[in-house]
């Protein structure tokens, strides 16, 4: 045990399990809160793997809902604005009690692969929208958030962390079951599926798909407004959106920012040619079969 600090704090610890998937300690212990969560129907799920663009999609969804007003988005921190349903940890409201206390309509961030999703949210028919990224960026922007998130086990090298994500032992279990469960519901009219390298390539077009999925029009000057209050630099100087007024102690930004790079291809600067190949070998045997395609680099 580190000095002053108990076992009971959740810092660098191992990753527990909910039904076969690695996840934090404290989420599996508040996970029948979650099962049992009861949805409204004008909730709108935000579902992504971890590091595939929720924060963002999260901001432009409040810009969205608070018509382009850019004071109303600074009334909150991210997390607190949009609650972490299966978010549960020692000492703050878990998800669940923070969204029983947000007022109509919310916005609800989860990671939970498809078959985990708590049966409410499909009971009432609310929309989702999910964001996917390609691997690559994925695992790396995963190996630094493991570095600076301490209730993340320490991540090791990147070789061992490449071989830990291929192998789906780390937080919320396997990118290429998430992808592939979210988009095999993709028929559904409830579901939008996004990709985070088109929203860097055009911001503009994927804002408008989802208004068109909320069915809401805004003037043009709003969308102007939100391009800009949600872009990559914006973002990481607002304390409202870059996780900044997290403690140290759970979020060490000089580690590593939150908002680290926000590219496309990051995976370029840190893949060797080597675990490049393997990566994809593994990628086409887990992939095979399915018509989900992704842009690794922008
Ligand atoms: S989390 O912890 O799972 O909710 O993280 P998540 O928000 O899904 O992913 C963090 C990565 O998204 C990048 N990001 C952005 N990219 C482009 N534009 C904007 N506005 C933006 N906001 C966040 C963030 O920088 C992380 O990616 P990396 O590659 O590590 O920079």
């Amino acid at each position: 045990p580190r000095s002053g600090m108990g076992n009971d704090d959740g810092i660098r610890e191992d990753l527990g399990s909910l039904h076969g998937m690695p996840l934090y300690k404290s989420f599996v212990a508040g996970w029948p809160q979650v099962e049992a969560f009861e949805a409204r129907e004008d909730d709108l799920l935000i579902s992504t793997y971890p590091k595939s663009g929720t924060t963002w999609l999260s901001e432009i969804l409040d810009m969205i809902y608070q018509d382009g007003d850019v004071e109303k988005c600074r009334r909150d921190a991210i997390f607190n604005r949009v609650p972490f349903l299966e978010m549960n940890a020692p000492k703050i409201p878990s998800g669940v009690e923070l969204l029983e206390k947000t007022p109509s309509p919310r916005l609800v961030k989860t990671h939970l692969p498809v078959q985990l999703l708590p049966t409410s949210f499909w009971d009432k028919k609310c929309k989702v929208i999910y964001m996917a990224r390609n691997p690559k960026d994925v695992v790396i922007s995963y190996y630094y958030f493991y570095q600076m998130a301490k209730m993340h086990p320490d991540p090791g090298t990147l070789a061992e962390f490449l071989e830990a994500f291929m192998a789906g032992k780390v937080a919320y279990g396997s990118w290429y079951e998430h992808v592939r469960g979210w988009w095999e519901k993709k028929h559904e009219k409830q579901l939008l599926y996004l990709f985070y390298e088109d929203m860097k390539k055009d911001p503009r077009q994927e804002v408008q798909k989802i208004l068109r999925f909320l069915g809401k029009e805004v003037a043009e000057g709003t969308v102007e407004k939100i391009l800009h209050h949600t872009s990559f630099q914006e973002m990481k100087k607002n304390p409202a959106a870059n996780y900044e007024t997290m403690p140290t102690v759970l979020m060490d930004h000089k580690l590593s920012p939150f908002l680290r790079k926000g590219i496309s291809g990051d995976w370029k600067n840190h893949f060797t040619v080597a675990q490049n190949e393997r990566f994809d070998q593994h990628y086409q045997e887990l992939m095979a079969g399915s018509d989900l395609c992704f842009q690794m680099e922008a």
